[in-house]
């Protein structure tokens, strides 16, 4: 059986929740699924201090003692994972933002290339789609396949025109996700995914050395010599394309020496 972890973003069990419940319900009448709801205010979790050690010598020397380890598990245990946030001001709640920067030493070391991911968001009016985009491309730096999510228009009280419209949306992107999450293998990667990976490692193989966590974890990884995180059949367009972003990389770094 599929396991499916929602982290919540949301101080209330109001709109945020309501949706992922309805996310859940859907979910369950594809498929058998073991669901998780992780609410972030149930939790501890620091505000980063910007210390930059979790990127240098590795996440185990955070200064924070907190919840961090115990949340990231969860993620790593589940075949899918969901970030569900109401609308704070046009961005995520202070509650997401914060797991988001305690882990963003995963955007230097992405890891959760096996599974399936989607965002759930709750506003008022208006800042929703900007939330979407922004969790969705988070989703795809950290390594999850990532199912386009939506966001709601969650008023109350609510007119039964509304309600169906949330319903609507909310069935697209449980569709969505469950075929993700039934997906036996990760795809090839896109251009634009394959120009993240080859930039970023000749940065880390040029610029660093074995003091720096991020390049032995590509070594140990062997994404010095692969031809991207995962293997993948990348066919002759993208072998070559893979190449000429290894150059662009290294000239970047030229540029950037000066
Ligand atoms: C502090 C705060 C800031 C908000 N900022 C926005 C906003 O910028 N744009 C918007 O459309 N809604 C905004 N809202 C409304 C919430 O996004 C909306 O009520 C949402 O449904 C709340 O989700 P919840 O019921 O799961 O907590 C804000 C609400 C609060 C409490």
């Amino acid at each position: 059986m599929k396991k499916v972890t929602v982290f919540i973003g949301s101080p209330q069990k109001r709109a945020t929740y309501q949706a992922v419940q309805e996310f859940e319900k859907n979910l369950k009448s594809y498929t058998e699924i073991d669901f998780e709801y992780v609410f972030l205010s149930d939790y501890h979790l620091g505000t980063c201090k910007g210390c930059m050690v979790c990127f240098t010598k590795g996440e185990e020397f955070c200064p924070l003692k907190d919840d961090r380890d115990l949340l990231l598990e969860k993620m790593i245990h589940s075949d899918g994972v969901i970030f569900a946030t109401p609308n704070y001001a046009f961005h995520v709640t202070a509650l997401m933002k914060c797991l988001l920067d305690r882990m963003s030493f995963v955007l230097h070391r992405p890891l959760f290339f096996d599974k399936a991911f989607t965002v759930i968001v709750a506003q008022g009016i208006f800042g929703g789609a900007s939330i979407v985009k922004y969790l969705e491309f988070v989703g795809r730096g950290l390594g999850f396949q990532v199912a386009k999510g939506c966001y709601l228009t969650a008023l109350e009280p609510r007119t039964a025109f509304e309600q169906e419209k949330i319903s609507r949306k909310i069935k697209k992107t449980s569709l969505r996700f469950y075929r993700e999450l039934m997906c036996p293998t990760a795809p090839i990667p896109s251009f634009f995914k394959l120009m993240m990976f080859r930039m970023s490692r000749t940065s880390i193989m040029k610029t660093l050395d074995e003091e720096y966590r991020d390049y032995c974890y590509y070594r140990e990884k062997g994404w010095f010599e692969s031809d991207y995180y995962y293997h993948t059949s990348l066919g002759i367009t993208k072998k070559l394309a893979g190449r000429f972003f290894d150059f662009l990389g290294e000239r970047m770094i030229r540029l950037r020496r000066g």
